[in-house]
């Protein structure tokens, strides 16, 4: 029997799309992450995922992001074994058991409280360490986290939902609450929000979301001063576009060598503090 979990609202709902998407890429031959637990939650539920309409360049973009996200997470935990982990509008994501943090760094995924309902009766406990029911420009949440160890937070689709000025309140109450840290997030082109809105897919999250695009991966450095960008990762040019299906590795590989061009689709903006 398929698994209860509370109403979602529209926008708690766009969490299917990512969690189907790397559900989808666990399914080919050939996964770019390799994430069981989403497939396993998509099956549990026994969740329609065809009604998305996910092509499977769709899912793979989604897989390669959650990719990188985890490797700057990880590499962070590595350098910093007493850090604290931040996932920032987790959805039924189950990033601690892809990065798996030692005891000693606090992993903390943070979403509404109905979407953490639903990861208490969907995820195991070791895939989510510390849940954090909550609206994330709510500063309450923040409030209750320790302010001398470093952190490193990410935030994998989120920042669609929010308007520019909601993002850049909430960079600066999480530079303000930690000693040091870095930040990463999948951004999204001022192309990529106008192509969005009149792409087949995805037309859930286009009626929710608020974020009217990001075409200079410098201007979050406007948003606090100690934020400074550490990398904008071109997607196209990672190296898992090797593994990606043949005719999506080619179209990928004539994108890269333009930035403009790889900009707009996939890129993960990284920044320290
Ligand atoms: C596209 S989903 C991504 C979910 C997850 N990161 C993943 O990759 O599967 C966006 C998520 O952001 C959450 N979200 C959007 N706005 C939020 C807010 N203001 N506070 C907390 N969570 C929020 C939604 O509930 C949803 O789970």
């Amino acid at each position: 029997m398929a698994v209860a979990i509370p109403t979602l609202t529209p926008l708690q709902e766009t969490l299917w799309l990512t969690l189907c998407g790397r559900a989808l890429d666990n399914r080919l031959p050939h996964p770019i992450l390799g994430d069981e637990m989403a497939d396993e939650i998509v099956r549990a539920v026994d969740y329609d995922y065809e009604k998305l309409h996910i092509p499977s360049a769709s899912a793979i973009f989604i897989a390669h992001r959650a990719k990188k996200l985890d490797e700057i997470a990880q590499r962070f935990i590595a350098r910093h074994p007493d850090a604290i982990g931040l996932d920032l509008g987790a959805g039924l994501d189950s990033r601690a058991l892809r990065i798996t943090p030692p005891p000693t760094a606090d992993w903390h995924d943070v979403d509404f409280p109905e979407v953490i309902t639903a990861r208490q009766r969907l995820l195991p406990e070791r895939a989510r360490p510390h849940d954090i029911g909550a609206d994330v420009l709510d500063p309450a949440w923040l409030e209750a986290l320790p302010t001398d160890r470093p952190a490193v937070i990410v935030a994998d689709g989120l920042i669609a939902f929010l308007s520019e000025e909601e993002m850049s309140s909430l960079v600066d109450r999480l530079i303000g609450h930690f000693p040091s840290g870095e930040i990463a997030f999948n951004g999204y082109s001022k192309f990529a929000v106008w192509a969005q809105k009149h792409a087949a897919v995805g037309k859930n999250v286009v009626n929710v979301a608020k974020f009217p695009g990001l075409d200079d991966p410098r201007e979050p450095e406007r948003w606090n001063p100690r934020l400074k960008l550490v990398k904008e990762i071109l997607m196209t040019r990672e190296p898992e576009v090797a593994e990606f299906p043949t005719a999506l590795r080619l179209l990928t590989r004539l994108s890269a060598p333009s930035a403009a061009l790889s900009r707009k689709g996939n890129v993960i903006l990284h920044y320290r503090f």
